[in-house]
């Protein structure tokens, strides 16, 4: 979803802040701009160019772009359809004052009738309009309060940070805002839940909505916690709270980010996405790294919940949206199967408007990629309302709900480019069994050779996922086969019905074919009406699943019907050999581990078929990476 990145210092901002917008490129927009200004320049003329369309519409705009403090912005419609206008960064009317802006004003229109009474003119349908000038309001009546005071020392106060702080108090809604002002040498930002970071370097400073936008420059990273608003000069920053009506500056700790530009990089690879699906090996790698150990036979994580908390969980809440709530549907089959603790797994849109039953005694999960999207976010502030006990499984390092959690993970994949997550999920399901391990030792739910077994098969996750990615051939044959059909099944039993919601997932968000899942033993229920010759249906065979007899009929009633059966087996037989047309093969692994090597092949498929059909792969249309709004 929408990106930001904003600059100060000596240097010139367009290509700084170009860069930044394609190396966000990857979230997801539909338009774009830029706004620059020289600080040396006595004239202050502020600079703009916005264009509909890719960031690859702003290049070669130097001319039009001086100036060594800028912003920039990607946009993806809410409010307002997608087009030059209603791109950011918007403006008052003397263009004096440039903003972007990530998030929902909820009560604008209400904040937009105001202002329409007092004289100002709408240009967009958007939200941010009506907040730049919501600011401009402010910043105009500051101005001529602090010029008419005597005080010296409020004289001394800034009129924007003034005006910014009026109008952030009228707004309902979230924002990550970044703006300046052409009478001032200064950035601007300002956060309520939309993700902002500021890059520190050497007498220049970034703000971003996503460090991967600056990178290049620095590594030195300060996150914006929500209210804060932050100040930013060629050589220093201020942070404040929106709270303090003193103004006085908050000190907190820098980060340095542990990744660097080449984990952005395609390195070789023709789409982001396949470059993550062959990297899962080493995100795995990295994700098992000194976590487990064999000797202690334990996972090394704290979990910070009190033992007789751990003992006592009455329920597991397991709330995440799109792909990371198929890896909690496996985490439920999991716990409920290995540690008999009753587990719901929620999409966090439906969950946070239930009204849902929480206890002191459940924990409550969350699992992100991002640790930003809108509803996990909102979800998970809920639980803690409630005075239920959080965990995260996230992959990006600092984001807010990293923050908020009480305990959590880092599933560490790196970054995660293409908007249809990959090795985000893998690893997600590889958490989830430390987590397991570490339930299932501190209550006594898994004996110690249970954990034995398991912590070994775990070490060996990064060579089995490697088997997994060998049938390429086969697999772009399939996708040969598939690449013209209107709808797919994909249908799953146990453990394998989440991989079948996420092959099918997949394979709709890149491929714009419509696909189903459903529990296999739901085909004959209704979907089955659907099934005629070569109608491709996607499914698992495990030869030691208590259920194996139970697939191949499901697989039967399919074929009866003239389906097409794409089959992901850890075996080859006459068997399967007479029931599938296609057998994609992954290795033999206990269940706990099916979700994850299951679904490599389904990923190559995924992939495959959308590249056979001209799709724009790595960022599908619709569709945002992080979805930060409701
Ligand atoms: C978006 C992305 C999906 C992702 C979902 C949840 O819809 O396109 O790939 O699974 O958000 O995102 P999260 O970052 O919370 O895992």
């Amino acid at each position: 979803m929408c990106g930001i990145i904003g600059y100060i210092g000596p240097k010139v901002a367009y290509p700084i802040l170009l860069t930044g917008l394609k190396r966000m490129e990857y979230r997801g927009y539909d338009s774009a701009g830029i706004s620059t200004i020289s600080i040396e320049d006595n004239q202050r003329a502020v600079n703009i160019v916005k264009k509909q369309g890719k960031v690859s519409n702003l290049e070669n705009k130097q001319t039009e772009l001086q100036g060594n403090l800028g912003l920039a912005h990607t946009r993806w419609a809410t409010h307002g359809q997608p087009s030059e206008l209603n791109s950011h960064p918007h403006f008052n009317d003397d263009k004096s004052l440039m903003l972007v802006h990530n998030g929902i004003i909820e009560n604008y229109l209400t904040i937009k009738r105001n202002l329409e009474q007092r004289g100002y003119v709408f240009h967009t349908q958007t939200d941010t309009e009506v907040l730049t000038k919501l600011i401009d309001y402010y910043h105009k009546k500051c101005k001529q309060k602090l010029s008419t005071t005597l005080q010296n020392y409020e004289q001394k106060k800034d009129p924007l940070e003034l005006a910014l702080r009026a109008a952030l108090h009228d707004v309902v809604g979230a924002y990550g805002i970044v703006l300046f002002h052409k009478d001032t040498n200064k950035l601007y930002a300002a956060k309520h839940g939309s993700p902002l970071v500021i890059g520190i370097g050497k007498n220049e400073h970034f703000v971003a909505s996503d460090p991967a936008a600056f990178l290049d420059h620095t590594r030195r990273v300060l996150y914006l916690e929500d209210e804060d608003i932050a100040i930013i000069k060629e050589n220093s920053y201020e942070l404040k709270s929106l709270c303090s009506h003193n103004g006085e500056c908050i000190k907190r700790k820098e980060d340095l980010v542990d990744w660097d530009i080449t984990a952005v990089e395609k390195n070789g690879y023709e789409h982001f996405m396949l470059k993550e699906i062959m990297e899962q090996p080493q995100t795995l790698a990295n994700c098992l790294a000194g976590r487990l150990d064999p000797q202690l036979n334990d996972i090394k994580f704290t979990l910070k919940l009190t033992l007789n908390f751990i003992k006592n969980i009455k329920r597991i809440s397991i709330i995440a949206c799109g792909t990371s709530s198929y890896a909690a549907m496996a985490g439920k089959f999991l716990i409920e199967k290995y540690l008999r603790i009753p587990t719901e797994v929620e999409v966090a849109s439906e969950w946070r408007y239930k009204n849902p039953i929480i206890s002191k005694d459940d924990l409550v999960i969350v699992i992100s990629q991002s640790g930003e999207t809108a509803d996990t976010l909102a979800a998970l502030k809920l639980a803690k309302q409630f005075g239920a006990k959080t965990f995260g499984i996230i992959n990006v390092v600092g984001s807010t709900m990293s923050r908020e959690v009480d305990s959590g993970i880092y599933i560490h994949a790196g970054p995660e480019i293409c908007v249809a997550s990959t090795k985000a999920f893998t690893a997600q399901v590889l958490c989830l069994n430390f987590l397991l391990i570490k339930l299932g030792k501190i209550r006594g739910d898994l004996t110690e050779t249970q954990i034995q077994r398991m912590i070994s098969n775990l070490l060996n996750t990064p060579e089995l996922v490697k088997q997994s990615l060998n049938n390429i051939e086969q697999i772009k044959a399939a996708a040969n086969l598939i690449k013209d059909k209107q709808s797919i099944f994909y249908l799953g039993r146990g453990i394998n019905f989440a991989t079948a919601k996420e092959g099918a997932i997949k394979i709709k968000e890149i491929s714009y074919i419509h696909a189903e899942d459903f529990a296999s033993g739901e085909m004959k229920h209704g979907p089955i009406a659907l099934l005629e010759k070569g109608f491709p249906v996607v499914t698992f065979v495990n030869k030691n699943d208590p259920l194996y007899e139970k697939n191949l009929s499901s697989i039967q009633e399919a074929k009866a019907r003239g389906a097409y059966i794409i089959v992901v087996a850890d075996h080859i037989d006459s068997t399967l050999q007479s029931y599938a047309d296609t057998i994609l093969q992954v290795p033999k692994v206990p269940d706990y581990l099916q979700p994850l090597i299951n679904t490599i092949p389904l990923q190559l498929l995924a992939y495959y078929t959308a590249k056979l059909r001209g799709c724009e792969i790595d960022q599908p249309k619709n569709l945002a990476k992080s979805v930060t709004v409701e």
